[in-house]
């Protein structure tokens, strides 16, 4: 700006003078401007909704997460365990299981051998229940000499755990079995 444009005001305070001068033009156009962009961003966020706020966005994204946690949760194998005590198949298929890998040491009718009874209600690991079984006979009791069967898979241990629990409830509504005799000692 030219100095000589520089107009001084009539009036002092203190001595103190102050020049009248325009608005310099870019600092009006940075204000033109800011009016001109906030007018439509407030009815377009604001009035009539149309934008995404960045709070919408991550709210909306969160969900997104979310739905994707509950579909993952939901592919998940999770097993009907009363349709499989109820599985005849399953059961006759876990018989063979049982027969050449656990009739070594829970005998020929799991009666009992070095491994405990499994056709009474006795039970030194878990309730006795189908979930129960699968579960011991997945991880085994290490320490108790109960090997872990893991790597025969889920699909033959369930079939083996569901012939299993129907020795000792072959009504599959907890009843005992017929010759169902309380676990025998161990010989001293
Ligand atoms: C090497 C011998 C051995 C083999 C093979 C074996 N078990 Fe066992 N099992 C044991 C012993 C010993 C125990 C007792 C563990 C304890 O005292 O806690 C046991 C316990 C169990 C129990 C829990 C019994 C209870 O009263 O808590 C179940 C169920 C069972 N075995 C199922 C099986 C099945 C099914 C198989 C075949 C896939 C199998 N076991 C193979 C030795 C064996």
């Amino acid at each position: 700006m030219a100095p000589e444009k520089d107009r001084l005001k009539d009036h002092q305070f203190d001595g103190i003078q102050e020049y009248d001068n325009p608005i310099p033009l870019w600092l009006n156009l940075i204000f033109v401007g800011t009016v001109c962009f906030a007018l439509p961003y407030m009815l377009w966020y604001h009035v009539f909704d149309k934008g995404v706020l960045p709070v919408q966005a991550y709210e909306a994204e969160m969900a997104e997460v979310q739905k994707a946690r509950e579909a993952q949760a939901q592919q998940a194998p999770s097993l009907d365990v009363a349709a499989l005590a109820a599985d005849a198949a399953a059961r006759e298929a876990g018989a063979q299981i049982f027969a050449s890998t656990c009739a070594s040491c829970h005998g020929p009718t799991a009666e009992g051998l070095v491994g405990p009874n499994l056709r009474d209600h006795a039970w030194r690991n878990g309730d006795g229940s189908l979930a129960a079984i699968i579960n011991i006979v997945t991880n085994g009791v290490p320490a108790k000499g109960m090997p872990p069967w893991k790597m025969l898979g889920p699909e033959k241990i369930h079939q083996v755990a569901a012939f299993v629990y129907s020795l000792s409830t072959p009504n599959g509504d907890g009843s005992p079995h017929p010759d169902a005799h309380p676990e025998t000692p161990p010989a001293q």
